[in-house]
């Protein structure tokens, strides 16, 4: 079970994820570097799967084209199954994200990074 459950509508939580890093195009660029870091030793550099890990760019064509914000920021955060949980990358600094209307709820900025990068590279 993940520690931090986050529900964001998508579309709030990108524009929020934009204007952390000043732009889409930078938070995207700190999502890279983390993920190449981070996660492309199982899930390939490309992020299109390798072994037992799977394409995380498809994410968004396997939910039905929407792409699937809370689960993916859970499954990095808590892990699950064989992948390892990430909190560590809670120590980068917390960004406060209004999820529900009136309600911070603070967010590890890398994170964030990490979710931009890969929502820039769904393939439909
Ligand atoms: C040790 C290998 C490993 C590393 C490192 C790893 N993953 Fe995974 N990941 C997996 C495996 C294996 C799965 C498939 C589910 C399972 O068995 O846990 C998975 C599943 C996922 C899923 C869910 C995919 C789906 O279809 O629902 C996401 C999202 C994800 N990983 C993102 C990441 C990110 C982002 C990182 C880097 C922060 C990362 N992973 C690092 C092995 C890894």
């Amino acid at each position: 079970m993940p520690r931090t459950a986050y529900a964001a509508p998508a579309a709030l939580l990108g524009t929020l994820a934009a204007c952390v890093a000043g732009s889409e195009q930078s938070a995207s660029q700190a999502g890279a570097r983390l993920f190449a870091d981070n996660c492309a030793g199982c899930h390939g550099t490309d992020a299109r799967g390798r072994g037992d890990a799977p394409d995380l760019t498809r994410l968004a064509a396997g939910a039905g084209g929407t792409f699937p914000t809370v689960d993916v920021l859970n499954q990095i955060h808590g892990g699950g199954g064989r992948m390892p949980a990430f909190d560590g990358l809670d120590a980068g600094d917390t960004v406060v994200v209004e999820i529900e209307e009136g309600v911070g709820t603070p967010v590890p900025a890398d994170l964030l990074a990490l979710w931009t990068y890969l929502e820039a590279v769904q393939r439909r």
